[in-house]
Order: structure tokens, then sequence, then C-alpha cells
């Protein structure tokens, strides 16, 4: 009983409006509060047991296979060193003879990575060298230890500091009958001889009220790296932190543990929804990348060259040496192996690749899901959602879907409908679709426990519910009270759960409706650290411990087969996330969970989705206005100005939040907001074309600076900027009242960048205060580039999706620009099967031309070409003559603005899927 009422206490603190601005950290454990942590933290550098047997070498033609030695326990472990296409080596360990199998991740990877054959393979009494074009990897045999090196330069190390940990499986001491309190250990069981069996957590662990039993006994699993000539590191996700690591020398590691952390606040090390355990370092001269492939719970401690000791800088200034920038990490994790992937870059974009190359890439979204979404939680009704759909047509205000959060649902029942408020769901939705418009729905992981509920029956019969690790269904607290949840990590749930998507099962629903995900950490409000514990059981036997961060990723895969399989292959699914995994991008958008109505919070979504983005999953936004609390209307402003630049824009609240529409404060703020989206829809062109690159060359759709001006290291630390493509450069306003930003323009002079409105020219590389008003933030288009927009701005994506292009191109010193279209049916497959246009349009020598990049595709468009704007033109253009297969010649209008130096080109009228050159005539 006591128990219920606590329970209740929690819920509704979770669900009230006494918001109080601080995270309680009591309910997450620090470093020192978690045994594998400690041990691993607490190890000495320098002083690695492990030693590799050369003489049981086995080689073939992408790998090695060697024993590795522990000399403190007596343990053998294999090492296989793969060589891998794109740059990347793969190092795997593992025991020898493990007293049971660890457990192995096979869901991140989008595939079997590629090996490629090696060159040679040497041997000395000290190394083995493994040679692959112009890298090489070289085994250290006592200490073991390993080195990457790309064009001759070494770039990661492995285990250059000895903090190696790989903790063999052992039984546990037994209790003697006597009632000893001393443990007894085992004859069958080498112990570690650190002393680390006797960490007080070590064999079963408290946290809170909460028990971990750790049957199978304690593991860790860590490796420290090194990355001379670096000087930051990035990646990481998901912390509300800069984009640029921070030492943590003196705080807590960063933590990569999937967490629903209530009210969390920026710049912090903590966990929070998703986990992606890649390490980018980058210094002037080369970028690279680690990923670390586990799925349990990790920390990771980073140094930069700021924090070498004392003697190393005196040595340092007495021999006058330059002292060269290296970046340490350590990666710790509970359990599982050690699968490490190196990615040798060396510049940005390449390391980008690799590592898409081996996660995968997003496949191209819906065009309606780059547009405006409006959600809170939560519309009440049919009714509220026709009226605000309206509203937004009142507003002249675009929208591509209204969201419906839990209590859209019979008493917290997904796939249910609360029939009392949505009496007839199809009429809503057939409201939104006659204007073009979707509806989201959320759909979360918690069952509830309720006999009347199909799915908890079919569940419990059917034996789908993950076990606690007596062979129980798992029961935990969550919306609708007590839960259970289903074992995405079996194959039959997945089938089941897919199943419950078709539109004969989910009444009420279209193809239409797409899907929400949440609290898939899982989120369980009883839970240690309000998630699962760590001992339940999934499918094969695998503990929660060793999957817990790929738990989220494990479920939106499935919901992704579910939309897949609704539409027969035809629509491309989509789905937002709050829990996700290395190459969740496969399946779904993210969001930064529940944010605050703060400049704090709105700042940092900039960093937040940067290194989500680098990370794979471009697809990526933060709540706008804030989750919790109440914007004013400038902070309100500001959120939609900087969100217009980021890939996800939702706006999502609170229910004890005001209702916040775009319409909701004054004339004024609606007019900015309309202009802000209005000017995002301008852009969709752009965007869907980076979508559709990332998903052919696993570049980010956003990026930071140092993506393409990897040289310039002011650029460095910075995250209050953002590229869009190559082309457009972002400033937001992250503080109230502001009369001017510091802007830094990237390219050292060598690039001129164009406020898009004025076209104002910026000359001067390096930092400029640009003035702004409430109207509007700093964006610029680079000089040399070719940017597609659309002008004529409606209801939502899917009226304007034959409408006109228009170009901005922007000449550089020499008179040249260029950019890429891509255009598409904007939703379904057939792009796969060559029904696509993608274009390159250039300008150079007088001429604008476009021309097909893969001419065997081709797709009937009936959009065409509206209008050039050209700034930085050619001197003395009086007329314009396009040539066309299907127009013959044309002479076209120009008129030359001298103000903004833009010439412009009207109707050329071009049809978008032709090929075509415009000449501009003295
Ligand atoms: C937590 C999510 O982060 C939030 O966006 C949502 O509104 C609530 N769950 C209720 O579903």
């Amino acid at each position: 009983m006591a128990s219920c009422i606590r329970l209740v206490l929690l819920l509704i603190l979770l669900c009230s409006p006494f918001i109080t601005d601080a995270v309680n950290r009591d309910n997450f454990k620090r470093c020192d509060q978690s045994s594998f942590c400690r041990r691993c933290r607490g190890m000495e550098s320098g002083k690695s047991p492990y030693q590799l047997l050369p003489d049981k070498l086995v080689q073939n033609e992408s790998m090695i296979i060697v024993d590795l030695f522990n000399k403190d326990t007596g343990i053998t472990y294999v090492v296989q060193l793969i060589t891998l296409k794109e740059n990347t080596f793969r190092l795997h360990i593992n025991e020898k003879d493990p007293l049971h199998p660890k457990y192995e991740n096979e869901y991140a990877l989008h595939d079997q990575p590629q090996t490629v054959e090696m060159d040679f393979v040497e041997s000395t009494a000290e190394t083995i060298t493994v040679t692959k074009g112009e890298n090489k990897a070289i085994l250290y045999i006592n200490p073991f230890k390993v080195e990457l090196y790309s064009q001759g330069i070494l770039t990661i190390s492995a285990n250059a500091r000895g903090l190696m940990r790989f903790e063999h499986l052992r039984t546990k001491p037994v209790k003697p009958e006597d009632g000893n309190a001393e443990m007894v250990r085992t004859n069958n069981t080498t112990y570690l001889s650190d002393g680390a069996d006797n960490d007080p957590g070590a064999w079963e662990e408290n946290f809170k009220e909460h028990h971990d039993a750790k049957p199978y006994g304690p593991e860790a699993i860590a490796m420290d790296f090194s990355f001379p000539g670096s000087e930051h590191a990035y990646g990481i996700p998901e912390h509300a932190d800069s984009l640029a690591l921070q030492s943590t020398k003196s705080t807590d590691p960063y933590r990569l543990y999937n967490l629903d952390v209530f009210e969390y606040e920026t710049n912090e090390r903590m966990s929070l929804y998703g986990a992606i355990p890649l390490l980018y370092a980058h210094g002037k001269e080369r970028s690279s990348a680690v990923f670390w492939h586990n799925t349990a719970e990790t920390w990771i401690d980073i140094l930069s060259s700021a924090d070498n000791n004392v003697v190393e800088s005196i040595v340092n200034f007495v021999s006058r040496s330059i002292k060269k920038s290296q970046v340490d990490a350590h990666f710790m994790s509970e359990s599982g192996v050690i699968d490490v992937f190196f990615m040798l870059g060396p510049k940005p974009l390449d390391v980008f690749r690799q590592y898409t190359v081996l996660t995968g890439t997003a496949p191209l979204p819906q065009m309606f899901t780059l547009g405006y979404h409006q959600s809170r939680w939560n519309y009440n009704d049919q009714d509220d959602v026709a009226t605000i759909a309206e509203s937004f047509d009142t507003h002249d205000i675009p929208l591509e879907a209204i969201w419906l959060d839990i209590e859209y649902t019979d008493s917290k029942k997904y796939f249910t409908w609360d029939a009392r408020k949505f009496p007839n769901p199809l009429d809503m939705i057939h409201n939104l679709t006659a204007k073009g418009r979707k509806l989201v729905v959320i759909i979360d992981p918690h069952i509830k426990r309720d006999n009347n509920y199909f799915l908890h029956n079919d569940a419990t019969s059917l034996g789908y519910y993950i076990k606690t690790r007596d062979g129980k269904d798992y029961e935990g607290w969550c919306w609708p009270g007590a839960s259970s949840y289903l074992d995405f990590f079996d194959p039959k749930v997945v089938d089941y759960y897919t199943g419950l998507y078709s539109l004969d099962k989910f009444h009420g629903t279209t193809n239409d409706v797409y899907i929400w995900n949440d609290m898939n950490e899982p989120s369980v409000f009883n839970g240690p650290e309000i998630t699962a514990p760590k001992d339940l059981i999934h499918h094969g036997g695998w503990e929660h411990r060793d999957v817990h961060n790929i738990n989220g990723h494990m479920y939106i895969r499935a919901t992704y087969d579910a939309l897949f399989r609704r539409s027969g292959g035809s629509l491309r699914p989509f789905i937002l996330t709050r829990s996700f995994f290395a190459g969740s991008q496969r399946y779904a958008a993210m969001w930064t969970g529940d944010n605050m109505a703060d400049w704090n919070h709105l700042r940092v979504s900039y960093p937040m989705c940067l290194s989500v983005a680098i990370s794979g999953m471009s697809f990526c936004g933060a709540d706008v206005g804030g989750f919790f609390k109440n914007p004013d209307s400038e902070l309100f402003i500001r959120w939609y100005q900087a969100a217009t630049w980021l890939p996800f824009f939702r706006q999502h609240s609170h229910i004890e939040t005001k209702r916040r529409e775009p319409w909701t404060f004054n004339d004024e703020t609606t007019q900015i907001v309309r202009e802000a989206l209005r000017l995002r829809y301008s852009y969709l062109p752009l965007w869907y074309t980076l979508f559709r690159e990332h998903e052919i060359n696993g570049y980010p759709v956003i990026r930071p600076l140092w993506t393409h001006y990897p040289t310039e290291s002011e650029t460095f630390i910075i995250d209050d900027e953002l590229l869009l493509g190559d082309s457009i450069l972002v400033r937001p306003v992250f503080q109230s009242s502001a009369t001017e930003v510091a802007v830094y323009f990237p390219g050292e002079g060598k690039v001129t960048w164009y406020d898009i409105d004025t076209m104002q020219a910026y000359e001067k590389g390096g930092y400029v205060k640009i003035p702004v008003t409430i109207h509007k933030i700093p964006v610029f288009q680079k000089s040399g580039s070719v940017v597609p927009r659309k002008m004529r701005i409606r209801r939502s994506t899917v009226a304007m999706r034959n409408d006109p292009y228009t170009l901005i191109i922007i000449a550089d010193s020499n008179g040249r620009a260029s950019g890429n279209l891509y255009i598409d049916d904007e939703v379904s497959f057939e792009y796969r099967h060559g029904k696509y246009l993608y274009l390159r349009i250039t300008l150079d020598s007088n001429k604008i031309v476009s021309t097909l990049i893969d001419k065997l595709a081709s797709y009937e468009t009936q959009s065409w070409l509206e209008r050039i704007d050209i700034a930085n033109p050619p001197q003395g253009i009086k007329s314009a003559q396009l040539e066309s297969h299907s127009m013959g010649k044309v002479t076209l209008e120009t008129t030359y603005n001298p103000h903004n130096n833009v010439l412009t080109i009207r109707k050329p009228a071009v049809n978008m899927g032709e090929e075509w050159t415009i000449e501009l005539l003295q």
C-alpha cells in the first residue's frame, strides 16, 4: 500500500506544474556510485598487464587473429584486427574461453561491414604491423597497444595509457554455511588481482531502494584512446552540453545510459534519452573517430592537451619543443566485449561518411516531415484539432501535421481511441488530409496491465513481455499505472507488433497517420534511475544490462517495419523517437526531449542537434518554445527563428503550459513567426536535396563550421552557428534584448558571405558584429553557391509540390557558382527505382547550365523555373538567352538592381526535368 501511495505521488509530481528548474540529481548515478565505473576509473595508467602471444598469430585476407594474455590473472583473450572498406579498422577482443557467451549486438550496424584485403602483415619481436594502402595498424606485443596510422601519421592509439580493462567472467563467491561474513571464493574461478572483486558493488549493487542482483557476476570493459595532433573531441551524444567536449578531469565522465531525465539542465555530462558511442577527434591536420560498439551503460572520460601534467609542460618549456596537441579518451562499459571501429578520415566529411558506411544513412524522409509541425500535450478532442488546423489557414501560416499526445487514447492503452473525445477519428483525419496535412499520434512502449486490454492479454498469453530474472512478466509504472513492456529483441514480438499498425487493426487510422515513439529508454517511473532494472531478462536470455542503450532503437526498428508494411512498402515511414542508439538514423527522426522555455535551452538546441547530426542522425529538433514553462514572446520568436534552421521543426509543450500556437501572443509575434515559417518553406528544396545527399553519401545535413573549414582553429569551438550543407551559414540570436550578435565568417576572407535578405556582402573572415532586430537572425549564403528555393508559400508542402523554383546564385570572384537540386514525388520509394531528377546547376563564363547528374533517372515534374537571382553578377549584362530541347532559343528579360548588385532573370519557364543553358549577354 505504502509503495502504491509513493507511486501515485511520483506520478503526480511527474505531471505537475511544480516545475523547479532543476534536475533531481539524487535520482541518477554518479560514476562513484557505480561499481564498474569506479573500478575502471580507479585504474592507474602505465601498468597494463596485457601482452600479445604472437606465436599463435593466424592470418587471412582481411583479418589477423592473435591471443592476448593478462599477466595478472592468467586469462587469455582473442584479438582480431580486421581491415575494412573506407580507411577503417576494426579491433575485436573477447575472452578465449568465457564462462558463458558475452553479448554482442547485431542491430546497430546496418550490414556486415565490408572487409578489404590487407596489403601485408609483418611481425617482429616487438610488433605486428598490418598495412592497407596509406593506412597501417601496429600492434605492440608487450605491453599490448595498437597504433593506427593514416598517411604515415600516427592518428589514434588504443591502450597507450594502459587503461584497457576486460574483466573476465567469474563466479560469485559463496557465503559459508557457518554464517561467517567473509565470502568464500570458489575453486574454479580466478579473481581479479587489483582488489576490484572486493568493491562493495561488484557482486550485487544497490542504488537508492533498488537492488541489482548481478546473477552473472561483475564485468567491466574499458579502453583508452589517444588522438595525437587533435585539438578537440566531439560526438558521444546525447548530452545537453557544448559541441566540443569538455575535459572531465575534475567532473564526472560523460555518461551514455538512456534515461528519462526530468528537467534536465544544460552544460551537463549527465545521460539523456539517447546514446551514440562515437567519438570524433579533430585537429588542423586531420579528423578521425572511434566507434565503441557496445550497448551497455558506458562512461567516457575526456582529457585535452590543457590537462597534460606540469612535468610534461616543464620538459617542453626546457626543450623549447612545441607541444603537440592531443585528445585522450577513456571508454568504460559495464558488459559486453571490446569491439571498436577506427575511422581514419582524414577530412571531417570522410569520417562522417566512414561512420555511416558502418551504421547506415537515414532514408530520404517525405517532404512533409521537413515542414512545420504543431503539437502539445494535448490537443483535447477532435474539435480542438479541427479548430487549430483551421486557425493556421486563417492566419496564413503553413502547417504539415497536428500531433496527438497520450490523452487521445482510451486510458493510455495504445492503439485505442478515447471515444468520448475522438468519436470519429477518421473524419478528423480526412479533415486534415483534405488540406494536404497529416496526423501524428504517440505510441509508447509501456503496455497497461488491464485485463480488458487486448494487447495486454495477447502479450501475457504469448509470453511477449520482458521478464524478471525469476521468469515473471516485469511490471513497472508509467503513464497508464501498472505496465509491462514488450520485448523487441524477440522476432515474434516484432512480428506481432508490426501487425498492430495495419489499418484493419488500428481502427481510426489511415496511411496519413504517422508515429511518435516516446518513453522508449524505457522510462519506468518506479525503476532504478527511472528506467528498467538491469537484471531483467530479454529474448535469448540476455540481461537488460547488456542491451539497455539499444532498447529504444529496437522499438523504432519495429515501428519502421510496421509503417513500411502498412503501406505495402509504398510510402516512406515517418517516426519521431526520443531514445536512440548508433544506427537509429535508419528508422527515425529524434528530438531533444523535455527541454525548458529558457534561453539556455534554446542555445543548447544547436550543439545538441549538431552533435547527433555528426553522429549519423541529421533529423533532429528541439521542442520549439521549450517543453516546460511558458516562453515570453521574445523567446518564442527567437526560438522559431533558430528552429527554422534545424532539421526537425515542431512546437510542443507540457500539459500545464499555456496555449502557444503561433497566434496566441500578439499580432507582431504572429507576423514574425509567420515570416520565419515562410522562410523555412522557401528553403525546403535545399533541405530536401541535402537529405537526399545525406542518404547517398552520409554527410550530415547541418554541420559544424569545422566540417568545411577544418584548418581554421577558431571554428573548432563554435556551436552557436551552423552550416546548412556547405552554402548557408546561420547564427541565431540566443540572448534577450540583443541588438547585435558576433558572427564568425569562416573562410579566412577567401569566401564572401551574403546576407540572404539584403544580399549585403561580408568579405572579411573572422568575427563581425552584425546588428539585429526582432524581425530576423543573421543568415548568409556563401559565394560560389547555387541554392534552390520555392517562393510561393502555401498552406502545406503537398500544396507546393508542383510549384516553380527560384535559384539564388552567388558568383565567386571568378564569376563561378554551383549547387545541386533533387526532385521526386516527395512521398514514395519510387526514387529507389530511378524516378527522380538530380540536377547540377553551374554558373561559369557567363553561362548558367542545368545538367542531370544521373542521366538514367527521370521524373515527370510539373515544376518549372520561375526566376534566377544572381548576386555579384558579371558586369554589363543586358539580356539572357535560354536554350533547351523543348523551348529552343528564347530571349529572357533581365533586370539589374544596383543597390544590392543582383541581376534577376524572370520567367525562364523551362521545365525542371529538362537540361538547359542560359547565356548572359552583354
Ligand atoms: C514525455 C515526452 O518527452 C513529452 O514530449 C510528452 O509530451 C510526454 N512524455 C507525454 O507523452
